[in-house]
């Protein structure tokens, strides 16, 4: 049998907030919002129970979660590298910063590395044009990259 792990179970919190929205309108997007700030995505348990507790079906909250691409079905890496690839940093190469990082960390653009650490993402403009190209890591931002520079970045989160 598996064990319930952190992601599997509602917290109280959540249960609160959602008993909070559960008449409002918009709420299935707020309960969601909230989901993914507490775990970082949003587990496949916690889909179960947020539909049972509204009453609604499974499929309507994966498409919800599958039409805005803000929100995860797979858990990211410790460390989420998000390569922006807004117009600016893709002329001055991010995609060869994304194709650097899935060779250097053996993932695509969506994995998490085996053991949780990374995991690559692209977005949309993060609004720091001029440091194209730009990738960020948390509240980090890495600004005017090149290729050769990434195995620093990636050895500062490697403790
Ligand atoms: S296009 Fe990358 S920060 Fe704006």
């Amino acid at each position: 049998m598996a064990t319930a792990t952190k992601e599997t179970i509602l917290t109280e919190g959540l249960k609160a907030f959602i008993e909070e929205w559960k008449d409002r309108p918009g709420n299935l997007i707020m309960i969601l919002h909230k989901v993914q700030e507490e775990y970082r995505y949003v587990p496949r348990e916690i889909a179960f129970e947020v539909a049972h507790i509204l009453d609604i079906p499974l499929a309507k909250i994966y498409g919800v979660v599958t039409f805005y691409h803000f929100f995860k079905l797979e858990k990211p890496g410790d460390h989420n590298l998000q390569v922006c690839m807004g117009t600016a940093c893709y002329l001055k190469g991010a995609s060869d910063l994304i194709s650097e990082l899935e060779n250097l960390l053996d993932i695509g653009v969506g994995g998490t590395t085996p053991d949780g650490k990374f995991s690559i993402e692209a977005v949309r403009c993060v609004g720091c044009c001029g440091l194209a190209p730009v990738l960020m890591v948390g509240d980090e931002v890495y600004g005017k990259l090149t290729t050769e520079m990434l195995p620093e970045v990636l050895a500062h989160y490697n403790d």
